[in-house]
């Protein structure tokens, strides 16, 4: 029996989340196994009515299971950045979820906008530093204008002569990103043992040639880490390169380990090639602790309610969480059962079908408790 945490969120999130459920019941039905869920209420609703994002409670209650189910975040009625920041980036940061891991595979009878590629030129992982870089929180800003009656005036008075007199050049603004050697060796090694277990391929990304500072110690770590893994042949790409590369040569790639601003970049695209943000599954990984799985896709406020999201990136990452927990068996299932129900053509509007959320959903629930 396994006791998850379920986090629906907002928009779209619940919808998905609980065909994600169904799956992963139906799982445990064919692999003898039970789920006992446990739901939180975290999202904007909440936030709206209370002022809060995820209390304390609920973190020490979180820290108790091994994976948490996670929807997706953001609301139109919140300032943007509030529950991203608050919600989603807080529960990365406190659990210390640093590996963030993205399967960019394109499954069988999925259509990618690369022309003359196929599944078995599109099968690769990303593996995401999660918890430094650009996303540690460290900036400030100075010498911002303030909205004094002073210089509201000399604003409308500016504005009325078309003169430049009272200048905002001065303002300042930073953000610093951070690297430390043991971030990176945690998340650089955790990449090598995935390569090891692939086809023995690891690609770092870096900025090193004009971020030197942090990146040059990426790299530095990242040479040293090579040392203890000479069965994986390993390359250097540039951020702005790997882009190209992802497009043109996407079958040169096996594992690709990158720090976190890159890593959110690079893993929109590849989202693309493997055929659309419905598809991409994320797993946000503490090896020791609380991991956390969701689509990587938004909540898309505008699809609420209306049964045409689509479930597949939700349900894959509900198989990402059954390898997570041990279960390889249902996790490959699941995979199976998501092309299945793409070849039959159960698929939602975003994917040219018709089928609605919960139709899609039980499909592909019904194809694994049946394994066929
Ligand atoms: C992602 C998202 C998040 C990120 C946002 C919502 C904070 O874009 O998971 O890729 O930047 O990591
Ligand atoms: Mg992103």
């Amino acid at each position: 029996m396994y006791k998850i945490a379920a986090i629906g969120g907002d928009g779209i999130g619940p919808e998905i989340v609980a065909e994600g459920k169904k799956v992963l019941e139906a799982a445990g039905e064919r692999f003898n196994f039970d789920i006992r869920w446990a739901d939180f209420d975290i999202g904007a609703d909440r936030y709206l009515a209370d002022g809060t994002l995820i209390p304390e409670e609920d973190l020490k209650e979180l820290k108790r299971f091994k994976a948490i189910y996670f929807g997706a975040i953001g609301d139109e009625r919140v300032r943007p950045g509030i529950l991203e920041k608050g919600i989603l980036l807080a529960l990365r940061f406190h659990f210390d979820l640093y590996v963030n891991l993205r399967p960019i595979k394109l499954l069988d009878g999925v259509e990618t906008p690369l022309s003359g590629k196929g599944p078995k030129d599109i099968d690769f992982v990303v593996v995401r530093e999660n918890t430094e870089d650009f996303y540690v929180g460290i900036g400030s800003r100075f010498k911002k204008r303030q909205k004094t009656t002073l210089n509201v005036e000399r604003e409308l008075y500016s504005v009325k002569f078309g003169l430049d007199i009272e200048s905002d050049a001065e303002e300042i603004a930073y953000q610093i990103g951070v690297i430390t050697r043991e971030g990176a060796r945690r998340v650089q090694t955790y990449a090598f043992d995935l390569a090891m277990q692939r086809r023995k391929k690891l690609t770092s990304v870096d900025k090193a040639n004009v971020l030197s500072d942090i990146y040059g110690l990426w790299r530095e770590v990242f040479t040293e880490t090579a040392k203890k893994y000479s069965k994986v042949t390993t390359e250097f790409t540039f951020v702005d390169a790997i882009t190209m590369w992802f497009v043109k040569n996407p079958e040169w790639f096996d594992v690709v380990v990158t720090p976190n601003m890159f890593g959110d970049i690079i893993t929109d695209l590849g989202a693309m090639i493997q055929g659309g943000l419905g598809l991409a599954p994320g797993a946000n990984i503490n090896p020791k602790g609380t991991s956390m799985f969701e689509p990587i896709h938004g909540s898309a406020p505008k699809y609420k309610g209306l049964g045409v999201a689509n479930p597949i990136a939700t349900i894959w990452a509900g198989s990402l969480l059954l390898d997570h927990i041990g279960e390889h068996k249902a996790a490959a299932a699941v995979v199976r059962a998501i092309e299945k129900s793409i070849k039959d053509g159960v698929v939602t509007k975003d994917m040219g079908g018709s089928a609605s959320t919960g139709k899609a959903g039980t499909y592909i629930a019904e194809s694994v408790r049946k394994g066929k």
